[in-house]
C-alpha cells in the first residue's frame, strides 16, 4: 500500500503557503497525502491563510485533515516532513535589512551583504527551534527548509544539529532552469541536466544538456550574453515579473561577462556590481515594499474574500508550479527514487580543492537515508577566490551567534566583498545591534 503523508507547514502564515498547498493538492497522485497542519508562532496572521486554505483543501481533497495551530505539540506530532519557511521578524525587519545597508551605500538585500548576515543572526534561533519542535514530537520526520539566508542557516545548523534530518534548499536554480530550458527551446527543466557548484545564491552551471546528452550550453550562453535571463526576446515571459526582477535578470548579462564558460546565478550581481545596484536602488522604496504592496497584499486578500465567499472556486490564486521540486524532494525521500537535486551539504571533498566543511550547493542523489553528493572535482581560481570570501562571511557570522561575539560580526561585515571598509562595517553593525535587539543574541 502506497503510504500516505502527514506534512506541517512551519511558517503557516507565509505568503507562499496557499500557492505550496495548491501545488501539493495537484501532485496528490504522485505524493499522497492524509494530513497537512500550519504552524506558525503569529496565529493572527496565519488564521487568515489558514481559512482560506482549508476551504480550498475541503474542496479539492476532503479525506485530507487540516490543523492550524501555534501549539509546536500539536502543530509537529505525527508528522512525516516539516516543510519550512519562516521568517523571523517579518517583513517588517526584511524592509530594515533593507533599508540600514543604503544610508551607508551599501546594498539592501535580503540574503546578501549586510541584510543577509542580520537576517541570518535572527533567522537561527527560529529553524533550530523548528528542528527541536520535530525531533521531539516526530524524531523520524524531514525537515525541508527554505527558510533563507539558507547558507547562513544551513552552516549554522551543521554546526548546531549536525545530525538532523534537515535539508536546505533554495528555488532559484529552479527558476532559472526553466528559463534556460526555454532558452533552448524545450519545455521545461525536466528536460535538462545540469551540472552546477557553488554557495546558496552564489553558483554556476558548468554544463547543461538534454536527456540524450546534447550540449545546450552554446545556444543558452549566446543567449545569455545578449539577454540575461529575461525572455522577453523570445515572448516566453512565465510570470508577470516585478521591474526588480526584470533588472535581476538583465544583469546576468555582465556577471555573465566574468566567465562566459559557465553560466552564472542572478544572486552574483551583489557581490560583483555592488555599486551599480546601490545606483539604482531607492532608499525609501526597497523589494520589501513591493512585495508588501504586491504579492503580500495580493494573497491576502485573494484569501480573505475565499473566506468571505466560502469557496475558492472563483480564486485567482495559483499554483506554486515551480515549487514542485518540494514534492520531488520529498517523494525521493520517501520513495528512495535517487532523484538528482540541488542541495545544500558539507563539502566534505565534493569540490576537491575547496574547504571541506563549507556548505556548498551541489547535485545529489536523493534517496530514503538523504542527498548523496556528487562528485564536482577541482574549481577554477576565480569561482574558489570568491567562495571562499564568501564562506569566510557566513562562518564568521554563525561562530559570532554562537558565541555572542561583537568582534566575530565586525570581522564578518568587513570582509564581505559588498561592505567597502571595516570603517563602514563598523557603523552598520552599530545600526544592525539596535535594530535586532529583539531577536539577535547578545553580542560583547
Ligand atoms: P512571510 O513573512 O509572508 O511568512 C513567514 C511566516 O513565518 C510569517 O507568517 C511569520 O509569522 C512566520 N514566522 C516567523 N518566525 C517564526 C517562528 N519562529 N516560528 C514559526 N513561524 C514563524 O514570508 P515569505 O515572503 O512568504 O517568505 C517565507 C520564507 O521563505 C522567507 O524566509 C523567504 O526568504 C523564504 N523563501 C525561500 C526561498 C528559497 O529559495 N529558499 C524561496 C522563497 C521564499
Ligand atoms: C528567490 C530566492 C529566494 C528568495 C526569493 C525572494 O526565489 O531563491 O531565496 O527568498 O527569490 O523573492 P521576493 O519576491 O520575496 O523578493
Ligand atoms: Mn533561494
Amino acid at each position: 500500500m502506497i503510504k500516505e503523508h502527514s506534512i506541517v507547514i512551519a511558517g503557516g502564515g507565509s505568503t507562499f503557503t496557499p500557492e505550496i498547498i495548491l501545488m501539493l493538492l495537484d501532485n496528490l497522485d504522485k505524493f499522497p497525502i492524509r494530513q497537512i497542519k500550519l504552524y506558525d508562532n503569529d496565529a493572527h496572521r496565519q488564521k487568515i491563510v489558514a481559512d482560506a486554505c482549508e476551504i480550498i483543501i475541503r474542496e479539492q481533497a476532503p479525506h485530507i485533515s487540516f490543523t492550524a495551530t501555534d501549539s509546536p505539540e500539536i502543530g509537529f506530532s505525527d508528522i512525516d516532513f516539516v516543510m519550512a519557511h519562516i521568517r523571523v521578524g517579518k517583513y517588517e525587519m526584511r524592509e530594515k535589512d533593507e533599508k540600514i545597508p543604503l544610508k551607508y551605500n551599501v546594498i539592501g538585500q535580503e540574503t546578501c551583504g549586510p541584510g543577509g548576515i542580520s537576517y541570518g543572526l535572527r533567522s537561527i534561533t527560529g529553524v533550530i527551534e523548528i528542528i527541536d519542535y520535530m525531533e521531539k514530537y516526530s524524531p523520524n520526520a524531514w525537515m525541508l527548509n527554505y527558510s533563507n539566508p539558507a547558507s547562513i542557516v544551513a552552516e549554522a545548523t551543521r554546526k548546531l544539529r549536525p545530525n538532523s534530518r534537515i535539508l536546505n534548499i533554495c528555488d532559484h536554480p529552479i527558476g532559472l532552469e526553466n528559463r534556460m530550458a526555454k532558452m533552448a527551446d524545450l519545455e521545461s527543466r525536466k528536460d535538462l541536466i545540469v551540472r552546477y557548484y557553488g554557495l546558496n545564491h552564489f553558483g554556476w552551471y558548468t554544463s547543461v544538456t538534454d536527456k540524450e546528452g546534447n550540449d545546450l550550453m552554446p545556444q543558452i550562453r549566446s543567449y545569455i550574453a545578449e539577454n540575461g535571463f529575461n525572455l522577453n526576446a523570445i515572448g516566453k515571459e512565465s510570470r508577470n515579473a516585478d521591474p526588480s526582477w526584470i533588472h535581476t535578470y538583465d544583469m546576468a548579462k555582465f556577471v555573465y561577462e566574468l566567465d562566459p564558460q559557465t553560466i552564472p546565478n542572478t544572486y552574483l550581481k551583489y557581490y560583483l556590481f555592488p555599486n551599480k545596484e546601490v545606483d539604482i536602488a531607492d532608499s525609501n522604496h526597497t523589494r520589501a515594499n513591493e512585495v508588501m504592496e504586491g504579492r503580500e497584499k495580493t494573497v491576502f486578500e485573494e484569501c480573505i474574500a475565499i473566506t468571505n465567499n466560502g469557496t475558492a472556486k472563483e480564486t485567482t490564486l495559483k499554483i506554486g508550479a515551480h515549487a514542485t521540486y518540494i514534492v520531488d524532494l520529498a517523494r525521493a525521500l520517501s520513495y528512495n527514487t535517487k532523484e538528482r537535486m540541488l542541495i545544500m551539504v558539507e563539502n566534505n571533498g565534493a569540490i576537491s580543492n575547496f574547504e571541506p566543511s563549507a556548505m556548498v550547493e551541489i547535485p545529489c542523489l536523493v534517496g530514503s537515508n538523504g542527498p548523496e553528493p556528487l562528485s564536482i572535482g577541482e574549481i577554477p581560481t576565480f569561482q574558489k577566490g570568491l567562495m571562499e570570501n564568501q564562506v569566510a562571511v557566513e562562518k564568521l557570522a554563525v561562530e559570532a551567534y554562537v558565541e555572542g561575539s561583537k568582534q566575530k560580526l565586525f570581522q564578518a561585515l568587513s570582509l564581505s566583498k559588498t561592505i567597502p571598509g571595516a570603517d563602514v562595517a563598523k557603523e552598520l553593525l552599530e545600526d544592525l545591534y539596535e535594530a535586532n535587539k529583539e531577536y539577535w543574541p547578545v553580542l560583547q
